[in-house]
């Protein structure tokens, strides 16, 4: 922005260029859902099996970022939202680097993960709606964090406490309380096949 005395350097080496070294198309598969729908799990052998398929996948885990990049942010509408904005810039750049990525946050606001789609080309977001009932997520409870936000232990707890905001038009539904986590990752694959996101037709 010209305001803030900084320009844009714009390289020789394409996105296009990058796709075609590695033989696939940048993407982010976005998974969203409230805390154990199986984001993680799902996520795992997603990465896995498109390794297996000789395809450069990263994961980026709500969990594990907040560990590091977002490790100063709480769960505040205000924290979860940056929370977002810098994961998304992030998986912007590793897709634009030409790396299948795949994001597992709660991302519970329609208008963060809006805003996420919005930094992406049409079809370099795929939204994945990890669908799960609460009562479902606290009976799972692998973190024990429903027992302690049911107690009042924890405040502002999503699905308890605090809201979450069903995807409108997500491209892939996961019916997380009867399906396998493996048959979930299978539901993605083939979606990503069927798009051409796997194939050798580069875009
Ligand atoms: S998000 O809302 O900002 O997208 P994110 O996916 O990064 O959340 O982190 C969610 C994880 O943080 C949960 O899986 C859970 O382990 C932990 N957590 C701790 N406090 C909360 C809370 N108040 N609400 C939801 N998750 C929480």
């Amino acid at each position: 922005m010209s305001d803030k005395n900084i320009t844009w350097h714009e390289g020789s080496v394409r996105r296009e260029d990058r796709q075609r070294l590695l033989g696939q198309r940048g993407v982010t598969i976005w998974l969203t859902g409230l805390s154990a729908a199986g984001k993680s799990t799902i996520a795992c052998i997603l990465e896995r099996a498109l390794l297996q398929r000789g395809k450069l996948a990263y994961r980026l885990d709500g969990d594990n970022i907040r560990h590091g990049l977002c490790s100063n942010l709480g769960f505040s509408a205000a924290d979860r939202t940056e929370n977002i904005r810098r994961v998304a810039e992030v998986a912007r750049l590793f897709s634009d680097a030409g790396v299948i990525v795949i994001a597992s946050f709660i991302s519970p606001y329609r208008a963060d993960r809006d805003a996420a789609r919005a930094g992406s080309a049409s079809g370099d977001f795929v939204e994945v709606h990890v669908k799960v009932s609460v009562e479902t997520a606290a009976k799972r409870d692998p973190k024990g964090l429903y027992k302690k936000a049911l107690a009042g232990q924890i405040k502002g707890f999503t699905g308890i406490d605090d809201p979450y905001e069903e995807p409108l038009q997500p491209e892939v539904v996961i019916e997380s309380e009867t399906c396998s986590a493996e048959a979930a990752a299978e539901q993605i694959l083939n979606y990503l096949e069927k798009g051409g996101y796997l194939g050798h037709e580069l875009h």
